[in-house]
């Protein structure tokens, strides 16, 4: 597991300052019984809402303003998380467009009496900047640093463009499905 999320630096709002690092958000979850399933695994659900809110937290630093879920990436449960274990979530914009941010994100499963940490998820969550009335409004440009960070910045373009394709399908697919139902008369 990464170690890059002990040194944060403070909130910011100096638009010099709004780097990857300053975004970073480490979220514990201890996983309790109303959390899981009849199997005694942490349900899904809830592991996508804990990554909502440390996501939100990450867009939200490098932002400085209230934000709303847009997007929601591919996430796949390769390794149930158990009764008793701390889920560990890490969070961080990887790059800010008009109004719009990604967020990184990895979730770790830890068990307290081994110490071993397993990653179980990763994924991307796509946040917009609102104002009070629900409208999207500008951020602050991103500064990558590392490399890791400006490979995955650039990358994120890319990443944004297939989103935007996938929500146009979508919405395509609606617009027919609502006409054959139409059609069909339910
Ligand atoms: C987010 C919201 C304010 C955007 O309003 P809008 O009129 O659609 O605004 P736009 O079309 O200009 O899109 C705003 C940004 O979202 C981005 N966006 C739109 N659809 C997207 C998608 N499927 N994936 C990623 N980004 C998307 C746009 O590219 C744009 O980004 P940019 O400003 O950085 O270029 C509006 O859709 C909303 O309120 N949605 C509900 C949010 C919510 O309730 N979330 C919780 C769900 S339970």
């Amino acid at each position: 597991m990464t170690n890059r999320f002990n040194d944060t630096p403070p909130i910011t709002t100096d638009s010099d300052k709004k780097t990857v690092a300053a975004t970073r958000v480490r979220m514990n979850e201890l996983v309790m019984p109303n959390d899981t399933n009849p199997l005694g695994n942490l349900m899904g659900g809830r592991l996508l809402q804990w990554m909502d809110i440390c996501s939100a937290i990450s867009a939200q630093r490098h932002c400085n303003r209230n934000v709303v879920t847009i997007s929601v990436d591919n996430v796949e449960f390769k390794s149930a998380i158990r009764l008793g274990e701390v889920v560990v979530i890490e969070a961080e914009v990887t790059r800010a467009f008009t109004s719009s941010m990604e967020v990184a994100m990895e979730a770790w499963a830890e068990n307290l009496r081994t110490g071993e940490r397993r990653l179980c998820t990763t994924s991307f969550y796509t946040f917009v900047s609102v104002d009070a009335d629900g409208r999207p409004v500008p951020v602050p440009q991103i500064i990558p640093e590392t490399d890791f960070e400006k490979e995955r910045y650039e990358h994120a373009k890319d990443r944004r463009e297939m989103r935007l394709k996938i929500s146009r399908q979508n919405e395509e697919a609606q617009k027919r499905h609502g006409t054959r139902r139409r059609e069909a008369g339910s």
